[in-house]
């Protein structure tokens, strides 16, 4: 199934005035910064002191709520994600689920190969070149620039692959991927797909059902609007098969026995770790809540009026854009080649203007964020540019 179209159009105006109200960072600066991290929502204060004042008053019963908070949050996820209930599970970050995912193979010949892209975040090479002592084959697929090279990704992919691993949406640039012409290639010679969704859930739609990817990891701190929150998804039918080597007693299929478990949890909760720490999915809660509530589809169409209304301004500043322009590949992220980009980002954060730079200057703007305020990104940067 192809994903449905988009095309760029704000919310309407009372919509998106009660939603901005929620993220007080957007009133001390004009903030385009959430492929970074993302604004979070003012009910996090009220969090953070009920979790005070649980420590205060503290009696292990907490874990019960506790647990149905962490459950809660991961069937969002799930929700968002076009995943069904009880497919999805959080821990500390993507890492973590990325190296726990990889241990669950065996990387011996003649399927010991991943296949990975130098567009991929550092983490990805650094996690699967520290399984090559269990005998994994890192191939990674250069892309000669911002933008993917998806024929020559899916050359690579053949019966010595055991995993394909990609973003759905780059860090550097914000190209998107095709997810479902990659998803097919891989399946045709008996390889599987982690998707990066770090960059796209939250701003991109993903709808891991239809498109039948084998795993997806991701994370709140960007576009979800949360924090400190990792998120793993697996295809439910593959869930069975899979036993990870870097694990937890909370995997265990005995676990709230508090004795050795002979194997594996039946369902997502196979790929938990040690204790969990409940704060952070609480807090993320609420701003999930808030882009469910918008709905991705509309999230997604303003995002893109957004961009446009940037890449316009780009243009006739004649400023030279590195992510894809056309819709079907751009992400939430516009990236600008600019001269002395690094200086131009300090000086315009010293401006209360914020966003990123990783060897481009990164601007990434949200659902919370307003037309006017890419106009006042452009004023400030081209006056940057011009002093
Ligand atoms: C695409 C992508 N993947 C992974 C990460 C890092 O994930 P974590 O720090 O949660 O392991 C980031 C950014 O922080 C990212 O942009």
């Amino acid at each position: 199934m192809s994903q449905p179209e988009h095309s760029p159009r704000c919310l309407d105006a009372g919509t998106h005035a009660a939603l901005r109200a929620e993220f007080p960072l957007v009133d001390t600066c004009v903030y385009l910064n959430s492929n970074s991290t993302g604004a979070v929502p003012r009910g996090g204060e009220r969090v953070l002191h009920d979790y005070w004042e649980t420590l205060r008053t503290w009696r292990d019963d907490v874990w019960q709520d506790w647990h149905v908070g962490l459950d809660r949050y991961a069937d969002s996820v799930a929700a968002l994600i076009g995943a069904p209930p009880g497919s999805v599970i959080t821990d500390a970050n993507l890492s973590t689920f990325l190296a726990r995912v990889a241990s669950c193979f065996d990387y011996h010949p003649p399927r010991n190969r991943v296949v990975i892209t130098d567009l991929d975040y550092p983490t990805v090479p650094f996690i699967f070149r520290a399984y090559a002592r269990y005998g994994a084959q890192l191939d990674v697929v250069g892309t000669g620039g911002p933008h993917l090279d998806q024929d020559a990704l899916e050359a690579r992919i053949d019966e010595r692959t055991q995993l394909v691993c990609v973003p759905h949406a780059s860090f550097t640039s914000g190209a998107t991927m095709d997810l479902s012409r990659l998803v097919a290639r891989a399946h045709r010679v008996g390889a599987l797909v982690v998707v990066d969704a770090f960059q796209s859930v939250g701003v991109v739609p993903l709808d891991v059902t239809a498109l039948g990817v084998d795993v997806v990891i991701g994370g709140s701190h960007k576009w979800l609007c949360g924090v400190g929150t990792g998120f793993l998804y697996v295809r439910p039918d593959l869930v069975p098969l899979l036993t990870p080597a870097a694990t937890g007693w909370q995997a265990g299929d005995r676990a709230l026995t508090f004795r050795p478990s002979p194997g594996w949890a039946t369902g997502i909760r196979r790929f938990a770790g040690g204790t969990p720490y409940p704060p952070t999915s609480l807090i993320s809660q609420i701003g999930l809540d808030l882009l469910l509530g918008v709905g991705i589809d509309a999230i997604r169409r303003h995002s893109l009026a957004l961009t446009q209304r940037l890449l316009d301004r780009v243009d006739a500043a004649g400023i030279v854009v590195v992510s894809p322009t056309s819709i079907a590949r751009r992400g939430g992220v516009v990236c600008l080649d600019i001269p002395d980009g690094e200086a131009v980002k300090r000086r315009l954060a010293a401006r209360d203007v914020i966003c990123s730079w990783r060897g481009y200057l990164r601007v990434g703007p949200h659902v919370y964020n307003t037309l006017d305020e890419i106009d006042l990104f452009m004023d400030a940067l081209e006056e940057e540019l011009h002093r």
